[in-house]
């Protein structure tokens, strides 16, 4: 495995990978890895000749200063896992290569943003929609991975390969939990271990939100279900619980029609670490 820090190598090594017809996976991180993106890393890896993984945390898509100043940074445990997968190339770069000079362009997903996170994290998805767009550009994948668990950031991103052409093929992988059902999350290493005891309470939400939406066919029944679980636990302080189109990612209201293809998403505070989490009606 090769580690490149800036730009020009890591082009240079993808264009001669290319140029021996060899396919390219990419999975974009921002580092502090964990079974969720190991996961990612193995599909890439099943399913191209090359794998290419970014580890770079995108002070842009940061609204809370706080947040990118605690982001966990551990890469020399990450390469390490990286090379165990048999990840390929890894770019590194400093914010520096990514950014000579700040940004002017910015993105707007419209509807698509206007709710859930991009609703509570403003300028979020402008900073996504940039860094996967200089990443989509400089790695040049044929296939690029992403988890569930950032199922409006899938959404945003499929919409920007749409958008701007990118002759790329997204693959959504299925969310990694613990045995307790808690998602994972670079963040998770942040919570006290008593936090971290309680933080399933927001998957199980998820879960009884589901099984009443089945047996009530109401969705604000079903939400106050799920409100009210959560609730039992005054440690968490539940920014949004939403049942939603998941491709258009818009609120659903009144009577569930099973033909929606559904998603019931949540973001809770517990402590200081924000987690989200969400599950698709199958
Ligand atoms: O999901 C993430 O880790 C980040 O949002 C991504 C896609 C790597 C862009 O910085």
């Amino acid at each position: 495995m090769q580690i490149f820090n800036t730009v020009s190598e890591i082009k240079s090594v993808i264009r001669e990978a290319k140029q021996n017809n060899k396919t390219v996976g990419f999975v974009p991180t921002m580092g502090a890895l964990h079974e969720g993106h190991f996961s990612l890393a193995q599909r890439a890896k099943s399913e191209n000749d090359i794998v290419v993984c970014s580890i770079f945390v995108n002070p842009t898509q940061f609204n809370n200063k706080e947040d990118l100043v605690n982001y966990p940074k551990t890469i020399d445990k990450d390469t390490s896992a990286l090379k165990a997968i048999g990840c390929d190339y890894v770019f590194i770069p400093e914010v520096q290569e990514m950014y000579p000079s700040e940004a002017l362009l910015s993105f707007s997903f419209g509807s698509l943003e206007a709710v859930l996170e991009g609703a509570h994290r403003p300028g979020h998805f402008n900073g996504v929609g940039i860094v996967v767009s200089k990443l989509f550009n400089i790695v040049q994948p044929h296939r690029a991975y992403f988890g569930q668990k950032d199922l409006q950031q899938f959404a945003i991103i499929n919409r920007l390969v749409i958008d701007l052409s990118f002759q790329i093929e997204l693959v959504c992988c299925p969310t990694v939990r613990e045995d307790d059902g808690l998602a994972k999350s670079s963040r998770n290493m942040r919570l006290t271990k008593e936090e971290r005891n309680i933080a399933p309470l927001v998957h199980k939400t998820l879960q009884a939100t589901k099984t009443a939406l089945r047996n009530t066919k109401d969705v604000e029944t079903a939400l106050e279900e799920g409100a009210k679980e959560i609730s039992a636990n005054s440690n968490f302080e539940v920014e949004y619980l939403q049942i939603i189109d998941r491709f258009t990612m818009q609120p659903l209201s009144g009577q569930y029609d099973s033909e929606i293809p559904t998603a019931i998403c949540i973001a809770a505070h517990l402590g200081s670490v924000r987690l989200i989490d969400n599950i698709v009606l199958e």
